[in-house]
């Protein structure tokens, strides 16, 4: 069985070497020293401040939006993975969503901007795929409106703009180190904040609100365990390659299908990490029907992100419907990407995808109306 992302599985006796060190620190959580060690590490790799790892992306989400005060509603993307709505409302934050840029898939400016009313205090666009959101516009209607921006990078490790982190956009950016990233600690997460002071609260807040043994905020646990620590070690000890072998995966999925789909637009001046190969098929029939030809070969892709979250009971308000957001998310599959995904299973999912592709396509006249037309 081929699935649309197996989790890399570090050198083994790497991984023991990190747990003997656990074994004679006889710490095993509590901010130890291969956490400390992890946060030092990431923030030198990955070129940003105030790196608070913890324990997943939905709780690094969560402890960003009662750090900064987000209160009442917040604008979001429907397009992403629940976990970026889901923790909202776990906040009794109102999730309002704003439709997104038919192009790029990630959150539109123009259309968060258009919906603002009192009640919102925050935007939280995603990073879709790593792909940067237009982070120049949400920092400018950020500033014009009083607003907080809280950016769900879940998906955008190592991604760089113009030369810098991604992650330093916002007044705090989110990753999630889930098995399935490209980088990952099995379960785990990080926050970054622009201010030092935001930072120092958070390390309160995921300790149950302690600080010099009282308590002294209202706080939860969200801390990383020195063996969740231990993988993400490793994973930054091997990272360089796993980087790499994805690269090579991602360019020969493009040079083959590029001129066959549409492929979401890469922000300008921004790196790619491979995380996703993410295809746009001209109607949801033609993607079902390739994605049951690569199942009954043993190959499973899947619809990220499907579907589109106004779509769901109870996660949009009733007047409100993103049409471009459903359309796109009707018709978008992620092909598997991984770095063991052997040359010859990528050359069948190739040809079965392209094969499909002029099965069951409309002509290319209708495929660019349709982009032109957000359709
Ligand atoms: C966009 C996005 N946000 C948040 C999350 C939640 O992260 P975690 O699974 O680490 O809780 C994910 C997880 O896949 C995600 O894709």
């Amino acid at each position: 069985m081929i699935p649309v992302t197996r989790p890399h599985l570090p050198e083994m006796s790497r991984y023991l070497g990190y747990i003997e060190r656990c074994y004679q620190n006889n710490q095993l959580t509590n901010n130890g020293p291969l956490v400390q060690e992890l946060k030092a590490r990431l923030e030198d790799y990955l070129g940003v401040q105030n790196l608070l790892p913890v324990a997943n992306g939905t709780l690094a989400l969560q402890i960003a939006y009662k750090v900064l005060g987000i209160s009442r509603v917040a604008i979001t993307t429907p397009f992403t993975f629940v976990a970026t709505s889901s923790s909202l409302k776990w906040g009794g934050i109102e999730p309002v969503y704003a439709d997104i840029d038919a192009s790029s898939l990630n959150l539109s400016p123009q259309k968060a901007e258009m919906i603002l009313d009192p009640e919102v205090t925050a935007l939280v666009p995603v990073h879709v795929y790593g792909n940067p959101c237009n982070v120049e516009a949400f920092d400018r209607i950020a500033k014009d409106h009083g607003l907080k921006v809280i950016y769900d990078a879940a998906h955008a490790f190592g991604v760089r703009l113009n030369g810098k982190s991604v992650l330093q956009w916002g007044d705090a950016a989110t990753l999630s180190f889930h098995a399935t990233k490209v980088f990952h600690t099995v379960e785990g997460g990080a926050i970054v904040f622009k201010k030092r002071e935001d930072y120092e609260r958070a390390c309160r807040l995921i300790n149950f609100g302690y600080e010099e043994g009282e308590v002294a905020d209202e706080g939860i646990n969200a801390k990383m365990s020195e063996f969740h620590a231990a993988m993400g070690l490793c994973m930054l000890d091997e990272i360089d390659s796993v980087l790499q072998e994805r690269e090579e995966i991602y360019k020969r999925y493009y040079e083959a299908l590029k001129d066959h789909f549409e492929i979401p637009v890469w922000k300008e001046g921004a790196t790619r990490n491979y995380a996703y190969f993410p295809v746009l098929f001209p109607s949801e029939d033609a993607l079902l029907k390739t994605q049951q030809r690569l199942n009954d070969a043993g190959i499973f892709p899947r619809r990220y992100f499907y579907p589109s979250l106004d779509a769901l009971n109870g996660y949009a308000r009733p007047d409100k419907g993103n049409p471009i957001s459903r359309s796109r998310a009707d018709r978008v599959l992620c092909l598997p990407l991984y770095s063991a995904l052997p040359l010859e299973v990528q050359d069948k999912i190739i040809e079965i995808t392209v094969s499909s592709q002029k099965l069951y396509a409309r002509t290319p006249s209708e495929f660019s109306m349709m982009s032109l037309t957000g359709g």
